[in-house]
């Protein structure tokens, strides 16, 4: 099943149209999926196990009434499904699936391979590179295996590239896998493993200050759209990136971003908004003080980002990290989710659902 006239995946349009209607009205996931948008995009939230009987059953009902995407904070990450060398514990993150099908949603896997929070045995082994590819191989083999057919997506590798000029890969493990002398040669044999074990889920690197391709986040967005077209020219299986953006409502992003996401789209590349979340910082000042009218600010960074998702055919979910302040992994007091404390919405929601509902 292919949208007309696109030159995406083919997948992520089938596996998207499997979420269905949710009960409640009045909510981002009612407005999605009543919306011509249904078909193409779902609309996301990371959500932790840890937490599903919190807050006398709100956060678990706020989850699943106003999104039909869910993505696992931590718990589907290596350090917690291999703890111990192939000793796999899905567990956790099974829990995540869980709650993912029993309110038909979409589930999308958070990730395979990243340079940090590896388990000890990993970092501290060392392994040769014919070691480390075998036991790269190993995770997402095993990984992938135990989720078939049930993960949208999956962040294959998490944010490999340097924040700073020339924007080379950042040093870490897996750089030791160097079966051609380049350092990206992992990630070629990440994407390959993902592919081996799993044909149909779609494949994503994921990173962060990559969003927008103008402006202070340019150089860092162009090196990763260099690196992701080099691995489609090379044949490396890459279905899509994820933008992350843990930023302050005060940057004006969005333009560079749309464009971001037009320029992947043009080449056949999918863009999900992955982790977003606005805190109330002022991009000037860095002044974090929370008032109605940073709220309204931050709501319209919100509906402007969901709108630009919304103008690119290739951009096919839109997920923050977390959805309310009452839980987030930014410490302080920034208030940076859709959500209230109290799981009231905030003005964000309103203006994302004219945003959704402008799009029939
Ligand atoms: O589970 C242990 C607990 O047993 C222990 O008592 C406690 C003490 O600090 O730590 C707990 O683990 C923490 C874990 O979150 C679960 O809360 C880790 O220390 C902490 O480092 C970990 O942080 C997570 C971080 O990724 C690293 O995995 C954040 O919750 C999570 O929001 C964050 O998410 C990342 C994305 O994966 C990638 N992009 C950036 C994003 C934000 O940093």
């Amino acid at each position: 099943m292919r949208a007309p006239g696109s030159n995406l995946a083919p997948a992520a349009v089938a596996v998207i149209a499997l979420a269905t209607s949710s009960d409640a009205e009045g909510t981002l996931r009612s407005a999605v999926e009543a919306s011509s948008l249904a078909s193409r995009m779902t609309i996301g939230a990371a959500v932790n196990e840890g937490y599903f009987d919190a807050d006398d059953g709100s956060y678990s009902q706020t989850a699943a009434s106003q999104y039909n995407l869910v993505t696992a904070e931590n718990s589907c990450k290596f350090g917690a499904t291999e703890k111990v060398q192939n000793q796999f514990s899905f567990d956790a993150c099974d829990q995540v699936l869980g709650f993912a099908e029993e309110n038909n949603m979409a589930f999308r896997g958070h990730n395979l391979c990243w340079g940090v929070y590896n388990p000890s045995w990993v970092d501290d082994g060392g392994f040769s590179s014919a070691e480390l590819t075998r036991i790269l191989q190993n995770h997402i083999n095993n990984t992938l295996t135990h989720y078939k057919g049930k993960a949208v997506a999956w962040d294959v590798v998490n944010e490999a590239i340097e924040d700073s000029a020339p924007y080379g890969l950042k040093k870490n493990t897996w750089n030791n896998i160097t079966a051609s002398g380049d350092a990206t040669d992992y990630i070629d044999v990440a994407f390959a493993a993902a592919r081996a074990a799993d044909p149909d889920t779609l494949l994503f690197y994921n990173d962060y200050n990559v969003a927008s391709m103008d402006g202070w986040s340019a150089g860092k967005s162009d090196a990763m759209f260099s690196m992701v077209k080099g691995m489609r020219d090379r044949g490396v299986p890459i279905d899509g990136v994820g933008l992350q953006m843990h930023v302050g409502c005060g940057y004006d992003l969005v333009d560079g971003v749309r464009a971001n996401m037009q320029r992947y789209s043009d080449i056949g590349v999918q863009t999900h908004v992955t982790e977003l979340d606005l805190t109330c910082e002022q991009s000037a000042s860095y002044d974090c003080t929370w008032s109605g009218e940073v709220e309204e600010q931050q709501g319209r960074l919100y509906a402007d980002l969901l709108q630009a998702c919304v103008d690119v055919e290739g951009c096919t979910n839109f997920e923050t990290w977390g959805f309310t302040d009452a839980h987030t992994w930014i410490k302080g007091d920034s208030h940076p989710l859709p959500f209230y404390d109290d799981y009231s919405e905030k003005k964000a929601v309103a203006m994302m659902m004219d945003v959704l509902a402008s799009a029939n």
